[in-house]
């Protein structure tokens, strides 16, 4: 399949009003990929799923990949608990392959160790073959331990992924991003299921 037209893809803090970006967001990705991500076919966002998307708090961080025309292209949540942080990464079927999860993943791991995480930790469907040769690549020495068809990580974030490493942009220029509000974290309260809805 031909790659989507270039664009420039900026990553950012999620904020409550992102709702509805985000729903639409999940609403456009594949069957696939929605079971890979959410381990459910998940056919429609509530409201309740919407604002568990974008919910931020002291542990939890949500980053939004958006594309020039401020569609929501990826999707990054981590929760810390203890020195862990627990992540989960989806992005649209039409930008795979391009980065875009490298990014968020790194920029949501440096934002995690900023917090006190050391490690990194992720549910992978067994079939997920993709994800688990990306994690290999990315942490060759991760401990593994399957439990009914889930692939549960635990990986050490490496010093390279460590805070005050420059992050490079996602180079796909050719569209301009009219917008770029400042990366904030938001107010929310808290919502109860971090990861799995
Ligand atoms: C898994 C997913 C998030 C990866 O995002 P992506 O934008 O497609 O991935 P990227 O283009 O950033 O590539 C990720 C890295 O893996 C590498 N990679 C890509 N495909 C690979 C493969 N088949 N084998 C080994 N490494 C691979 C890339 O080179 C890149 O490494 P780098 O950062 O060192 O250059 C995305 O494919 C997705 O949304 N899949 C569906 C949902 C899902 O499976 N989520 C994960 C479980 S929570």
């Amino acid at each position: 399949m031909a790659p989507a037209p270039p664009a420039l893809v900026a990553v950012l803090a999620a904020r409550p009003d992102d709702e509805e970006r985000v729903t639409a967001f999940v609403a456009g990705l594949s069957p696939r990929s929605r079971t890979l991500r959410f381990f459910t076919g998940m056919p429609r966002v509530d409201r309740r799923t919407a604002r568990a998307l974008v919910a931020v708090d002291d542990r939890r961080d949500v980053l939004l990949a958006v594309d020039g025309d401020s569609r929501v292209v990826g999707h990054a949540m981590g929760f810390l608990r203890d020195d862990t942080t627990e992540i989960a990464v989806v992005v649209a079927d039409g930008w795979q392959g391009m980065g875009v999860g490298s990014r968020l993943v790194r920029t949501l791991l440096r934002r995690a160790a900023e917090r006190g995480a050391r490690n990194v930790g992720m549910d992978v469907m067994g079939e997920n073959r993709r994800a688990l040769q990306i994690i290999r690549h990315w942490w060759p020495d991760a401990r593994t331990r399957i439990e009914s068809g889930t692939v549960e990580v635990v990986a050490a974030i490496a010093p390279a992924r460590a805070p005050g490493v420059p992050e490079p942009a996602v180079t796909r220029p050719e569209r301009p991003l009219t917008w770029c509000p400042p990366p904030t974290f938001a107010e929310q309260g808290s919502v109860e299921s971090p990861l799995t809805l």
